[in-house]
């Protein structure tokens, strides 16, 4: 499907605000290919990265045919509404001196990816957001961005990974049946965002904490994921285990980005698969919706 579309030039709003930031990115975002409409630009930055393109290279698009976001869910991506934007990570870049795994830095990656959007959404519109383990970002429990990461691996080397955001800046950019479970900046706000800014503060910030990361200094990354995810500790959820439902309380985040929670007497850590959130009368929850397709 990607021969058929081809890209365009990158609107004037985001070029002069990754401009206004370029002492901040310091070569990260360098290239960015823009596509009027694009399959996902997961697909095309993974085809540009198996191709050679650089570490930072940007795919963006103003709309997705076939947007994917996690756990093999679509990710719907109207025209105009929503930010779609893809990121070609070198390994280098997320593994610190002592890495060896390639499942710790992948979670490192994601946990970092989080936290850098999140400071990024806080930045370019003010709003109170936070971080729901383990990467979707939330105003109060309405998720107003969501990340997927995927990495291509030959054997036990990574490549390379894709860092994958979408970001709700228009009502219109989630289906009206998930609306009690998601929102926009823009109805947060009250008010019209410039999405230039949103685009590049959120590569500003992801090229900041990367290079932290790959410096070492992942612990630090990891105090400030924390500061910004109070649901972390103390909140009810439901995990998937062994072919069904386990209760359980949250008791925080490990040096790895595993969630630890407290179940059936014991802690447990959960690495992957499904959380989810069950209700406090005043929060809402995941539990009292039928799964997403
Ligand atoms: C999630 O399920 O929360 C993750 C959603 C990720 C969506 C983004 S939009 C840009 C990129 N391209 C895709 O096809 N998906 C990601």
């Amino acid at each position: 499907m990607s021969g058929a579309q081809r890209p365009g030039r990158l609107p004037p709003e985001f070029a002069d605000a990754l401009a206004r930031r370029a002492g901040r990115l310091g070569g990260f975002a360098s290239r960015v290919v823009w596509y009027d409409i694009v399959s996902s630009t997961n697909d095309e930055a993974d085809r540009l990265a198996t191709g050679g393109a650089e570490h930072g290279t940007v795919v963006a698009a103003d709309h997705q045919q076939s947007g994917r976001g996690r756990i093999g869910r679509a990710w719907h991506s109207p025209p105009g509404a929503g930010l779609y934007v893809s990121v070609v990570l070198n390994p280098a870049s997320f593994m610190g001196p002592i890495d060896r795994g390639t499942t710790s830095a992948a979670s490192r990656v994601t946990l970092t990816a989080g936290l850098a959007l999140a400071e990024a959404l806080r930045a370019a519109t003010g709003l109170p957001i936070a971080i729901k383990w383990p990467n979707d970002l939330v105003v109060g429990h309405r998720k107003v961005c969501g990340i997927l990461a995927e990495g291509a691996a030959t054997g036990d080397t990574l490549r390379h990974v894709i860092l994958g955001f979408g970001v709700n800046v228009l009502t219109s950019a989630y289906p009206p049946e998930i609306a009690d479970r998601a929102t926009s900046i823009e109805a947060e706000l009250g008010r019209p965002v410039d999405r230039g800014a949103v685009f590049a503060e959120s590569l500003a910030c992801l090229a900041e904490r990367l290079r932290q990361i790959s410096a070492g200094e992942f612990g630090a990354v990891l105090d400030a994921w924390r500061a910004l995810s109070p649901s972390s500790v103390g909140a009810r959820v439901r995990i998937s285990a062994e072919g069904g439902w386990i209760d359980a309380i949250t008791t925080g985040v490990d040096g790895d980005g595993a969630l630890v929670v407290r179940a059936e007497g014991s802690l447990r850590r959960v690495i992957a698969g499904e959380v989810r959130w069950v209700a406090s009368a005043s929060r809402g929850s995941e539990e009292s919706h039928a799964p997403r397709a």
